[in-house]
């Protein structure tokens, strides 16, 4: 059977706006010291922990062409692996004489390579996000590939049905805990192959050079929100975690809203609300909702209060705030709400 392969590889740069902090930095280099020795690496943590980012850094890091699958409950193995295609049906249609049609019927079928195959045949890296989303049946193919180095191939493409893996092949996975609680035994059998690094939110330094780099807000301001945000997942009210894409979420509105990181503008109160609430409770309580819009208000009255609100510039603190450059906000809050 003739074999194709149709598979997007990407080769990535490192990201312009990428962090390296002591955290990033400790846990690239751990990451990078497994997959040297020869281990599919596990990256697991939290949604907003930096699992993604981190394992496409350290797949750049590596060098070779990347290969990027997200797991999902729909996927089989074929998804994988790869499969047949090939039916082809073309309807000719006469311009000059109206009743003539021809219709061609072509049944021959191509095998076509899918992503694991082909970054277990060139050596490539396998980046495999939210692996557990996936169902095992789709995922035990990966066992013999990480445990014996051989991938298992249907014998319809040819050859004797296995694959000997290429010595440069990588793989990186990653997981989300929450979603991996009690799915399958045999998922376990999978984690048991890798090295797995268990991520936490980052430290505090980490989370405001992220919020930073991303919206561009002020490195004081950014501070303010973290604090906010990393207050409030230490008070435990809430069904979800808040995690640093919130934090990137107010930043990046506050400058689409002109608002300012100030207890008494009534812009950035609601944004924080907003953001906070829904990244906070999926299954939109209202009870629930309400408390935690309580408990933000209460943490933004503490971190985000200016010390002198009555020596304030309104306009110019609102310049101040969203620049780049902004300096500390207790000259750079707006006072609008
Ligand atoms: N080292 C970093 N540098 C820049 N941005 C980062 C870094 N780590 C995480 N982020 C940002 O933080 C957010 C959450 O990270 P992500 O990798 O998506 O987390 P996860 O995959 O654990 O849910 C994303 O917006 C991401 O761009
Ligand atoms: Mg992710």
């Amino acid at each position: 059977m003739l074999v194709k392969e149709f598979t997007t590889v990407l080769e990535l740069e490192p990201l312009p706006d990428f962090v390296e902090t002591g955290h990033v930095r400790d846990v690239t280099e751990r990451g990078l010291a497994y997959i040297e020795a020869g281990f599919p690496l596990h990256l697991r943590g939290l949604s907003g922990t930096g699992k993604t980012t981190i394992a496409m850094h350290l797949a750049a890091k590596l060098g070779r062409p990347i290969v990027v699958f997200f797991g999902d409950e729909e996927y089989s193995t074929s998804d994988l692996v790869g499969g047949r295609y090939g039916y082809r049906r073309r309807r000719v249609v006469d311009n000059f004489i109206h009743s003539v049609h021809k219709i061609e019927e072509d049944m021959r079928q191509t095998w076509v390579d899918n992503r694991l195959t082909v970054a277990c045949k060139h050596g490539f890296t396998l980046i495999y996000d939210e692996f557990t989303r996936s169902r095992p049946e789709a995922n035990n193919v990966l066992l013999s590939v990480l445990q014996e180095r051989m991938l298992a191939l249907s014998p319809i493409r040819g050859g004797d049905g296995y694959m000997k893996v290429h010595p440069n092949f990588v793989a990186i996975f990653t997981s989300n805990p929450e979603e991996y609680a009690g799915v399958c035994k045999s998922q376990d059998a999978l984690r048991d192959r890798m090295v797995t690094i268990d991520l936490d939110h980052p430290d505090r330094d980490t989370e405001v050079a992220i919020t930073v780099s991303k919206s561009g807000l002020g490195k004081e301001d950014a501070a303010k929100i973290v604090d906010v945000v990393r207050a409030l997942r230490d008070s435990v009210k809430c069904e979800f975690s808040p995690t640093v894409r919130g934090c990137i979420m107010i930043a990046k509105t506050l400058r689409i809203r002109n608002a300012a990181v100030n207890s008494g503008d009534r812009v950035f109160r609601e944004i924080c609300k907003d953001v906070l609430s829904s990244e906070t409770s999926r299954g939109g309580n209202k009870a629930g909702m309400k408390k935690v819009r309580e408990a933000i208000g209460v943490l933004i009255d503490r971190y985000c209060s200016l010390p002198d609100t009555s020596a304030l510039d309104t306009r110019r603190g609102r310049h101040a705030r969203t620049s780049k450059t902004a300096q500390p906000s207790s000259g750079g809050g707006g006072l609008s709400g």
